[in-house]
């Protein structure tokens, strides 16, 4: 089983809307896919309760951080991949999902103030030496997009195709959908080629 974190010291950066869609991409791609959401907030999981579907699955109860390599180890023969979620401002048990990482998804939106902030964000995954990509969240079709590439760049590599800003991300939150499972066809498209690229990363 593969796991992926979603991380970013920064609130709103994508990493609830991220994780919500990528494990909808992959569970439509054939993988048996867990979601643990380690936000006390719990937006993931307010998420999956309004969806229909049965898969991606959840537990009943998420764990507490320092069980969480126990439940992956008992979720290890059922699932093909595990997506983690977790609250915004480095939790002081980052460390605890960042150890049980095979990579980490840092969403990170095209502004000054994002940019950042992520240094914080990468310091602490190159610390726990586990593989990253950064995928560009609620991108506006403007210039400050391409900067915001060339910048995160020079620190790691970032996913060939940015999550734009659009109304399907907003939506599906509260209806329990993926955006490949609505009629937003250019979102859809864009979330199948994150996937395509993170499953590429997670395999090499
Ligand atoms: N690509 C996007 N387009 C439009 N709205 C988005 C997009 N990504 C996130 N949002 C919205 O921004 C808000 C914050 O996103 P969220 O994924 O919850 O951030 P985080 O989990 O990093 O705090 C949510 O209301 C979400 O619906
Ligand atoms: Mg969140």
């Amino acid at each position: 089983m593969k796991t992926i974190l979603n991380a970013a010291q920064k609130g709103g950066s994508g990493k609830t809307t991220l994780a919500r869609n990528l494990s909808v991409a992959a569970t439509l791609d054939g993988k048996r896919v867990l979601c643990l959401d380690l936000d006390p907030q719990g937006s993931l999981r307010g998420w999956w309760e309004s969806r229909k579907a049965d898969t991606p699955a959840m537990l009943d109860r998420d764990p507490a951080p320092d069980a969480l390599s126990a439940t992956l180890d008992a979720a290890r023969a059922q699932f093909d991949l595990c997506r983690i979620d977790i609250p915004p401002a480095h939790p002081e048990w980052l460390n605890e999902p960042l150890a049980a990482a095979g990579l980490v998804l840092i969403p990170v939106r095209p502004s000054p103030n994002d940019l950042r902030a992520v240094g914080a964000t990468v310091a602490a995954v190159k610390d726990a030496k586990v593989p990253f990509v950064f995928a560009l969240s609620q991108t506006p079709c403007a210039r400050i997009t391409e900067e915001a590439a060339r910048v995160l760049a020079q620190h790691g590599r970032v996913a060939a195709v940015n999550i734009a800003q659009r109304v399907a991300y907003a939506e599906t939150g509260a209806t329990g959908h993926g955006v490949s499972e609505t009629t937003d066809q250019k979102a859809g498209a864009e979330i199948a080629a994150v996937w395509d690229s993170v499953k590429g990363s997670l395999d090499g």
